[in-house]
């Protein structure tokens, strides 16, 4: 198939977001323009030198750059910017519902309130379903390198909030974090009716998708790449449909895997495993959904069969009710009747 076809197609297809860092949306020029309005010296003079910065050999060399970048952001105003112009984005390729993560201790740990982020993020989601037909959840992410106590605050201090927020997650360093640390945590989140996710298995062994699954009883792993390791855990996933996240192009960017041609999204596929397709952090790993599902197609020769399961497999994963799911997936599947491809 010629390149421009694929495009087209992957255009069309429509999409869920099921794994996004809202904080990882963050384009330099956005960056720019609110640290100026903000009077905040950034460490770098233009956006090309930003760009160039945006070289990574693991988690923690991106973690460092993306925290940094996060410094910048102070204002309600700042929160909405940022997300709408993500949806605006992800909007123009056709993603029609979106379950994001916030990330509130990079922000409350600078002085900034739980409220300034969350009404924010918010609004912006609000207008974007108001005039862009965007279905959305909200994900509030535990950082792991902190500690469980720590979590504990921040779930406290999202309480008011709780009508906004789905659910809960974990991210950042996920080597010598095990989910173990956060089993309390977890159990309370769900005591206050948020679904659980964890980040399992990027760069961590398949133990901490183990862990995920048994201690903190999540719902759905994010990555969860390194499952393969360990034949009784796909089996695991696969009885229990428990969807992976994947991300192909942080993957190849965060060193997860040597190039795309190693993605392992079709071997689990093949196996039955709920994978989906997703972008982590857009503006560090050059590409929303479009360009990751197109990458992963090119390289992995993804046949139409392949692509149009995983855009199902996406909205079976989601958190919509059984009847917009029902919905969604007609439409990929109508979609994809229309096209004559093999
Ligand atoms: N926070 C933002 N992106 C992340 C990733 N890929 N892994 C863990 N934490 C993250
Ligand atoms: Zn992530």
């Amino acid at each position: 198939m010629e390149s421009s076809d694929l495009l087209k197609i992957i255009q069309g297809i429509p999409k869920a977001e099921l794994h996004l860092h809202i904080e990882g949306s963050f384009e330099p020029e956005l960056m720019f323009e609110i640290a100026k309005r903000n009077n905040i010296a950034l460490e770098y003079d233009s956006i090309e030198s930003i760009k160039k910065a945006y070289k990574f050999n693991n988690l923690q060399e991106f973690l460092d750059i993306y925290y940094t970048g996060a410094q910048v952001l102070i204002h309600e105003q700042d929160f909405f910017d940022l997300t709408w112009a993500y949806l605006t984005k992800v909007h123009s390729q056709n993603v029609v519902h979106v379950e994001i993560f916030f990330d509130p201790q990079t922000h409350t740990d600078r002085g900034v309130g739980f409220d300034v982020v969350i009404n924010g993020i918010t609004r912006a989601l609000e207008k974007a379903n108001q005039e862009l037909n965007i279905s959305y959840k909200l994900i509030m992410s535990y950082l792991r390198h902190l500690s469980e106590e720590e979590a504990f605050k921040t779930l406290e201090s999202s309480l008011p909030y709780k009508h906004l927020i789905d659910g809960v997650g974990l991210d950042s360093s996920e080597k010598g974090n095990p989910p173990s640390k956060f089993v309390n945590v977890f159990k309370a989140s769900a005591n206050q009716g948020y679904k659980l996710v964890a980040h399992a298995g990027e760069e961590g062994p398949a133990d901490y998708i183990w862990e995920a699954l048994d201690l903190l009883k999540v719902v759905r792993v994010d990555h969860g790449n390194r499952c393969l390791d360990d034949d009784t855990l796909v089996q695991r996933l696969i009885e229990e449909n428990i969807p992976l996240t994947l991300c192909p192009l942080s993957n190849v960017e965060l060193k997860v895997i040597q190039k795309m041609e190693d993605h392992p999204v079709v071997k689990m596929l093949d196996r039955g495993i709920l994978a989906t397709i997703h972008s982590d952090d857009p503006a560090y790993f050059g590409g929303y959904m479009n360009e990751n599902y197109y990458e992963t197609a090119k390289a992995l020769n993804l046949n139409r069969d392949q692509l149009m399961q995983l855009a199902i497999n996406a909205f079976e994963a989601s958190w919509l009710t059984r009847e917009a799911k029902e919905n969604h997936i007609s439409e990929v599947k109508n979609y994809f009747n229309t096209l004559n491809i093999e």
